[in-house]
């Protein structure tokens, strides 16, 4: 019969991981809540919408379907204590309950944490509304480049990378006004760290850490890393600038990290994933979210040979310590198309042509972020449809960096809609490059 999993979240990262569960000869079937329409063709699964915030609601339909693992894709019902309510109704859960969430949920948590732990981190001060002075004083004694982020959860958009003080003081002004709702009525004013990015995510339960292979995202929308941020315009593994010594620190930093929430009383069991700044220093944590990484899932998944149905359910049984993963030795590069005025406004609803043919390119997988399937009788044109700011990923996997490149591109090409667009230089820096 084989496992039912329930998958929650409907983006590129939970294609990613639907098409790996169903992939598993101990998985049955899988369920994607609400899935998206990438997820709806892939084998053993169907699509179901759900209240995925909503606790009672993801409880009452793990029992309805018989559920044997849910996997919590996004991080708002993380937050929110849905994988809570799933261990309190006795099926396993993949993913950390509210109080471990909040090393996403609360920026200002995470750095109390980093600070009781001496973890290596930018210093930091958080306000409240009523210190707004404090914090401007604050950012007059610091000076400019200076980060100033919302506490809570804003989907991408509450951290402000400022090379001019006017600009850092009016992102507080922004977020003690109100710009963020509740996730900005506490800002955070970071020291900026200089060095390049890279994400090593890893599965955690309790003590035991299981890294998974390390990746760099490009989060601003444009080419040269020009324009606003977004949730992540591509990204490659594994990362050739992290030499040995850079991994085994980012690698005792996420211990540490495990080590801190256990002897906090943090019972962690899901994915952590350390947001990385090489600095000259060594590795600092720029942030950690509670959750796997979008898009880095649609690369790491793909090069990840042993079975994720297996590790994931040990981690959220507490058996981690008996899974050793194994990865294939080529490289993975995705890149990212989205729809034209992302990250601001954008039109949907828009018919995509090109999936299968890209997918005929050897390596190439097309993972679906915002999409969905078109109703019955518009089908003749499109079977896909544009639904979200993210719409693609194309991940390519090859034996190397310009081999991978090549290839997802070429699938890009292969894709058409209106108003798509994507970065013309991920994993550039793979091969030494700007
Ligand atoms: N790609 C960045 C994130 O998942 O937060």
């Amino acid at each position: 019969m084989g496992m039912r999993v329930l998958v929650l979240g409907g983006g590129g990262r939970e294609h990613a991981l639907v098409r790996s569960l169903a992939a598993s000869p101990l998985v049955g079937a899988v369920i994607a809540a609400p899935g998206n329409g990438g997820t709806a063709g892939e084998p053993k699964t169907a699509n179901m919408p759900l209240a995925i915030e909503d606790p009672a609601a993801v409880v009452a339909c793990a029992c309805e379907n018989a559920i044997d693992l849910v996997v919590v894709g996004p991080e708002a019902p993380l937050v929110a204590g849905v994988a809570d309510g799933v261990r309190a109704a006795g099926i396993p859960c993949f993913g950390p309950g509210a109080a471990g969430a909040c090393i996403e949920g609360s920026k200002a948590f995470a750095k109390g944490l980093m600070e009781r732990h001496t973890i290596p981190t930018g210093r930091s001060r958080s306000f409240s509304a009523g210190e707004r002075e404090a914090a401007h004083e604050l950012l007059g004694q610091w000076g400019a480049p200076v980060v100033v982020k919302a506490d809570g959860l804003a989907a991408g958009k509450g951290v402000t990378v400022a090379f001019d003080l006017d600009i850092a003081r009016a992102a507080v002004d922004e977020c003690l006004d109100g710009r963020f709702g509740e996730a900005g009525s506490t800002v955070l004013i970071e020291e900026y760290l200089d060095g390049p990015e890279c994400s090593l995510l890893a599965l955690v339960d309790g003590r035991t850490v299981l890294p998974l292979a390390p990746a760099q995202d490009y989060k601003r929308v444009g080419d040269g890393d020009i324009g606003p941020n977004t949730g992540g315009m591509g990204v490659y593994s594994p990362v050739p600038l992290v030499g040995d010594a850079e991994y085994a620190a980012m690698l005792a930093v996420m211990q540490a990290t495990a080590d801190a929430l256990a002897d906090e009383d943090i019972a962690y069991r899901g994915v952590l994933y350390g947001g990385f700044i090489l600095t000259a220093e060594g590795p600092k944590v720029l942030e950690f979210n509670a959750r796997f990484g979008d898009p880095e899932t649609q690369v790491v998944l793909p090069r990840l040979k042993s079975d994720l149905a297996e590790a994931l359910l040990a981690c959220a049984e507490g058996r981690l310590a008996e899974v050793e993963l194994e990865w294939v030795p080529e490289v993975a590069v995705s890149v990212v198309i989205a729809s034209e005025g992302y990250p601001g406004p954008y039109e949907t609803g828009k018919p995509i042509s090109g999936i299968e043919a890209a997918e005929r390119l050897p390596g190439v997988s097309v993972y679906h972020a915002g999409t969905r399937l078109a109703p019955a009788a518009a089908a003749a044109d499109s079977a896909v449809l544009t639904a979200g700011g993210r719409v693609l990923n194309m991940t390519a996997v090859a034996s190397g960096f310009e081999a991978a490149i090549a290839v997802a591109y070429a699938g890009v090409e292969r894709i058409s809609f209106e108003g798509a667009f994507f970065r013309r230089d991920i994993a550039r820096r793979a091969l030494g490059q700007p």
